[in-house]
């Protein structure tokens, strides 16, 4: 099925729910023994027993993003931070070695370095760009290469065929967060990824209105896990939440087209504005990468990054006086943000506002509108 088609019509079933055109939600934690001839499996073959276990509008979502992604089977958490910390559970065990990239989503990153204190799991930071780099770190311990690709804060990307050829060489499973490209834009398992993260909170749900996460992956790793990771740790989404990403998902693949064309139009400004210093944003031709975005990505999404040439007070000046691009944490929902983004040697975030690097979440309005908003504000602030 093509991407469109599975948005609109993954999954549809009329006949089990009395031909209502959308499945409804089913909102109950339980589900009781009955005689029915034509009794309903969930999506593992058991019967329906607990909704921390499987409910059948989670697994609504869940089959459509596994066949967005081209996964055998998806899994839905109840956040990003939820997916992730199972995805990294999943394949570590106590005193291993982990390689992960510096510039990945701070709390990951952080999850991990927690795990080397608790359990004596050892993470070797790498930049993600340099195979050699990656290789040098690979030891008898490595369990797992945790990717994020492009990053979300310095948008840099890693050759996800060369990644899964080096693990695959060596016996380690390899875990990558696509939120940022989205099905529609990149699947990384086609390029031999074990598995693939998302943070529903983003793009996926689309309208800022849901926290959850997925894994999508092997049949057989993600059952283990809905056993083990899931069970135990009792991160499963809830379903007025799966229902609401599902409803996002129909839309999917035209937000996604319209976050790139309006990013482009925007990223494209910026860059010829002499106020603006640079842009990395993996949709332009200037992208420093843009050979290997080309090759496994078939777009790009909203959120890039960029600086100004003033100094920090000028670019809060510039920032206060924007009144379309909120101002705000997240990213990948209908509406702009803006927020400051600024890293240290280890490339950690550390501040949010009024750092040197801007970064950007490009919405659904009328790209002239964000233009203009953009260029009266570098006007007002002289640089
Ligand atoms: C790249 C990335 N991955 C994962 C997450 C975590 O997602 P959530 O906030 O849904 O836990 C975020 C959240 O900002 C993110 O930006």
């Amino acid at each position: 099925m093509r991407i469109e088609d599975i948005c609109t019509h993954f999954g549809d079933d009329h006949g089990r729910y009395l031909g209502a055109a959308v499945p409804p939600i089913f909102q109950n934690s339980l589900f009781v023994d009955y005689d029915g001839k034509d009794q309903v499996t969930n999506a593992d073959g058991d019967r329906y027993t607990y909704s921390r276990i499987a409910n059948p509008t989670v697994e609504g979502a869940e089959a459509m993003i596994a066949a967005l992604e081209g996964g055998e089977t998806a899994r839905c958490f109840s956040s990003g931070m939820g997916a992730v910390s199972a995805a990294m559970m999943k394949w570590v065990e106590k005193d291993c070695h982990v390689i992960c990239v510096r510039h990945a989503y701070g709390p990951a990153r952080n999850f991990l370095d927690w795990l080397g204190t608790k359990f004596g799991v050892r993470t070797s930071f790498v930049t993600g760009t340099d195979i050699e780099e990656m290789s040098a770190c690979v030891s008898p311990q490595t369990r797992l290469i945790y990717l994020e690709s492009p990053s979300t804060y310095v948008f840099s990307i890693q050759d996800l065929k060369a990644v899964a050829e080096l693990a695959g060489r060596h016996g380690i499973r390899t875990v990558i967060d696509n939120t940022w490209a989205t099905p529609v834009f990149q699947n990384p398992l086609s390029f031999g990824i074990d598995m693939v993260v998302h943070s529903c909170s983003k793009y996926l749900g689309g309208h800022s209105d849901i926290v959850g996460g997925v894994i999508i992956g092997r049949s057989a790793d993600l059952r283990a896990m809905t056993e083990t990771e899931r069970a135990y740790l009792g991160n499963s989404m809830d379903p007025n939440t799966a229902w609401l990403l599902q409803r996002g998902l129909r839309t999917l693949h035209l937000r996604m087209d319209r976050h790139q064309e309006n990013a482009t139009r925007v990223a494209s400004f910026l860059e010829q504005h002499p106020a603006v210093e640079r842009v990395v944003y993996p949709g332009l031709p200037s992208y420093p990468q843009r050979e290997l975005a080309q090759e496994q990505m078939r777009g790009a999404s909203g959120v890039f990054s960029f600086s100004l040439r003033g100094d920090p007070q000028q670019t809060r000046a510039f920032i206060d006086r924007l009144t379309w691009f909120q101002k705000g944490p997240s990213w990948g929902g209908f509406e702009s943000l803006i927020g400051g983004i600024s890293l240290d040697d280890a490339g950690r975030r550390y501040t949010s506002f009024g750092s040197s690097g801007l970064r950007v979440s490009v919405g659904l309005e009328n790209a002239d509108t964000l233009i203009e908003d953009l260029d009266r504000s570098l006007a007002e602030v002289p640089l």
